[in-house]
């Protein structure tokens, strides 16, 4: 996401540092003779549990990096951090901005996992449940600990220490008390906000406390005048806990945090008046909940299977509740590696890049609109910045930062200005996620609400980026950056100028859509200079140059011309998506970031190579998840890079999606072509499949592949046409899938508005056909 050459020269220069520094403690300490700087490769944990949702382990990963997150969408952290993060939280001027950290108040020690004591703890996730617990076999006593960020009470992390005494064998034995010890363990003080110091508070008969603060350094003087205040409170911890004989007990700990002392305090006063087991029910409930909309599963592959529960956990954690005790707070995107990181350069500050719209959107768009929504939200919430941003720059409507945090403004890392100053796909990238959203939603509301205007000003924007090339006759759009970000002010870069049409595209149909109560300005303009930009394309070679005077043999960083196949699925001939994937494949750096493989994966299975695209599925998943947690680094082992990488996690899962399942989403339909099993699976179902109101359940299986309907709305009629017939979908039907299909399902039109023409590349002096 940044030029990773920079952030190498860098890491390089911190390594020489460090080494300087090493060769001076050597000097001065005579035993320091195996000192070494190296790069540290962690031993990895085995998953110890033989379910595909239960992640366990009886030691916990050397390195830290690779422990599991639990969060809600409004707090999260990384289990036994010092550090909590709350959602729209940071600290910092511009690039420095990133995640505030907040003390963890709610990092609750077990003595006998601190200490080497005889008892072996088992850890475990349980990424159905939303729970990290940690049980200890003790002589006389079961202690089971659960973590949790509560689904329901949004503000509120959880911990709760279960004591069950064990009978002893000898009837006549003289029980004690059993005493635990256990230890609060937040951290030193937060560097980012001025807490307070700690005010006690008896509630309930119970001493809490509490501590308010304020951020120190505002993200953008314009922007942001004022820092953001959040107070936090949490329940007092003893130095032991204490249950009498033959007598089990729940102990909850307790910390709420928010930027509103009130919200904070009633939560946390509701939350400590609950029965433990209800509020840990409750919390159960909700996570079910959202399972029952929608979920993937997989058979006979028990790793696969982990892999994707895994994935929808850590999804799941970043993003809001449905419901919630509290008010629903503004929300503010899911960062590449989620709400529980974002302290520091290397996990991209919590801040929003493309990777939402690219990575993480489509698949949480199919199954779950309501969150696909709620990441555009974050778009819409900003456009007022983005429109100042075009203006700042020379251009017209919105230009959308390339990295973007609490005020919408342009926070790209002091390190890396020129991915800010070109990547300007991510632009065009926001209005292709809209296009899906349309595509699954028809979200009247929504277009009334912002998205009309959205669509329609990402289009002014190219359309005052684009320049009339009188030699040529075509459109180009000189000094940009690809997702390649080795190769930067490029001229007629394929990707972007392909978004970048798309974008001009959607609004002309979108300006048709809304013209009820929306006045856009020129649509036909916009279509003008779609059809006309330039598409650099090598008519010997048959294949699509990355920008205009690519050097064939150039080595890239990832996936770039590529993506027009898959995700954008632009029409091509067969041969020219063939030669784009062998050659890009063949040029692509080993070392970079997780998701090429995704989309080349992705590649294979529409020409129907189903053996390289295994090969290619493999490779790219293998190496990046780390044990025992499922946590995704952005680099293959023994390289890191950021975790836990919601991108890649994104990019795979749309391979299983858009690849195995053969689901693609277009305008008008929803196309299931050739369904087929992942790589060693007996059976592969995606639950919930959302379009057009409707509910739909994928389930692949050998030989039988069948789709049930489970819900249709009733403005939105749905067909299938199965290649020989059509077949209306109605609520509680299942329809067997003979053959490869496509298997095409559309609904009545959606206005009388004509579908984008979606070419580009054509000239403009010279129409097609003369
Ligand atoms: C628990 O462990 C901590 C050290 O991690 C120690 O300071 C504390 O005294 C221990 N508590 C008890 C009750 O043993
Ligand atoms: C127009 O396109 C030609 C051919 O690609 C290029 O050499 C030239 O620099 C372009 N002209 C302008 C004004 O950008
Ligand atoms: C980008 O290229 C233009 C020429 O098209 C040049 O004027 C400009 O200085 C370049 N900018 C950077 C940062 O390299
Ligand atoms: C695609 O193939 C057809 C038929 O082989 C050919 O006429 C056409 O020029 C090709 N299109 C491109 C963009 O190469
Ligand atoms: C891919 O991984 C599966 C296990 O998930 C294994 O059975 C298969 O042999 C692997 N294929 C290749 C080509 O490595």
């Amino acid at each position: 996401m940044w030029n990773f050459l920079v952030r190498n020269k860098q890491v390089a220069a911190m390594l020489a540092i460090l080494v300087a520094a090493a060769l001076v403690v050597i000097f001065m300490t005579t035993k320091g003779s195996s000192y070494s700087v190296v790069e540290r490769v962690a031993a990895e944990t085995e998953d110890v549990s033989n379910e595909a949702h239960i992640f366990s382990c009886n030691n916990l990963p050397s390195d830290d990096h690779f422990m599991p997150s639990i969060g809600n969408g409004h707090v999260a952290t990384n289990i036994f951090s010092d550090t909590v993060y709350m959602n729209g939280l940071y600290n910092g001027r511009k690039g420095e901005s990133r995640r505030a950290r907040i003390p963890a108040w709610a990092n609750v020690r077990l003595n006998s996992t601190l200490t080497h004591l005889p008892f072996k703890p088992v850890y475990s996730l349980d990424t159905k449940q939303g729970v990290f617990k940690v049980t200890v076999d003790r002589d006389r006593s079961v202690v089971t600990q659960r973590i949790y960020a509560h689904r329901y009470y949004t503000r509120a992390i959880i911990n709760q220490i279960q004591i069950r005494p064990k009978p002893h064998a000898d009837p006549n034995f003289i029980h004690k008390e059993i005493w635990i010890a256990i230890k609060l363990m937040p951290g030193p003080t937060s560097k980012d906000i001025d807490f307070q110091t700690p005010i006690p508070e008896i509630i309930d008969g119970r001493t809490v406390w509490r501590s308010c603060g304020k951020t120190r350094v505002s993200e953008d003087p314009v922007y942001q005048p004022l820092p953001v205040e959040v107070c936090a409170y949490w329940t007092s911890v003893p130095d032991h806990l204490v249950v009498p004989q033959h007598h089990s007990r729940v102990f909850t700990f307790i910390m709420t945090a928010d930027k509103n002392q009130t919200v904070a305090r009633e939560e946390f006063v509701r939350v400590l008046q609950e029965d433990g087991e209800d509020l840990y029910d409750k919390h159960l409930e909700a996570w079910q909940k959202l399972y029952s909309h929608a979920s993937m599963q997989i058979e006979g592959n028990l790793q696969l299977a982990k892999i994707v529960n895994g994935i929808w956990y850590y999804f799941l954690s970043s993003l809001p509740s449905e419901e919630s005790f509290s008010h629903q707070e503004r929300y503010y995107g899911l960062s590449p590696t989620g709400l529980a990181r974002g302290g520091t350069l290397d996990d991209y500050e919590g801040h929003n890049f493309w990777d939402t719209e690219m990575w993480m959107f489509p698949t949480i768009l199919l199954l779950y609109p309501r969150y696909g929504k709620k990441l555009l939200e974050y778009r819409l919430d900003n456009a007022y910045v983005a429109a100042e941003l075009a203006k700042i720059t020379g251009n017209k409507g919105y230009r959308f930062p390339w990295e973007s945090a609490y005020t919408g403004a342009e926070v790209t890392q002091p390190c890396c200005p020129e991915v800010a100053e070109f990547e300007q796909h991510v632009t065009g990238d926001v209005a292709f996620a809209a296009r899906q959203y349309l595509a699954a939603t028809r979200d009247e509301h929504w277009l009334q609400h912002g998205g009309c205007s959205i669509v329609t000003n990402i289009a002014e924007f190219w359309a005052s980026r684009a320049v009339i090339n009188y030699t040529t006759g075509f459109y180009d759009i000189e000094n940009v950056m690809g997702p390649d970000e080795e190769h930067s002010n490029v001229t007629n870069s394929v990707f972007t100028n392909v978004v970048a049409g798309y974008s001009l595209y959607l609004a002309e149909y979108v300006a048709c859509l809304c013209k009820s109560y929306y006045m856009a300005r020129e649509p036909e303009r916009w279509t003008d200079i779609a059809w006309s930009l330039a598409l650099p394309y090598d008519t010997v070679l048959d294949y699509h140059p990355q920008y205009e005077g690519y050097t064939r043999g150039e080595p890239i960083k990832q996936a770039d011309a590529v993506l027009l196949g898959f995700p954008l699925q632009y029409p091509m001939n067969v041969s020219t998506r063939a030669n784009d994937l062998a050659y890009y494949e063949s040029v692509t750096r080993e070392n970079g970031p997780a998701m090429t493989d995704s989309m080349h994966t992705v590649g294979m299975l529409q020409l129907d190579d189903a053996v390289h695209a295994e090969q290619l599925f493999n490779k790219s998943y293998m190496h990046n998840v780390r044990e025992p947690f499922k946590i995704w680094s952005e680099l293959r082992s023994p390289n890191v890079g950021a975790v836990n990488f919601l991108t890649g996690m994104g990019g795979f899962l749309q391979s299983l999606v858009f690849g195995y399942a053969g689901i693609s989403l277009n305008l008008d339909t929803l196309k299931i072509t050739k369904p087929q099993l992942p790589p060693a699976s007996t059976k592969f179902t995606i639950k919930g499949i959302k379009y057009l109101g409707a509910s739909l359940t994928l389930d692949i299986g050998d030989p039988d592949t069948t789709l049930k309907v489970s819900g249709v709305d009733e403005n939105w009629p749905l067909i299938m046409d199965n290649g020989k017939y059509n077949v209306t979908l109605v609520p509680g039907m299942t329809v067997t899938l003979k053959g490869q299909g496509p298997f095409v399902i559309r609904s009545v039109p959606w206005k009388d508005c004509q579908l984008p023409a979606d070419t580009i590349g054509h000239n403009y002096l010279r129409p097609i056909g003369t």
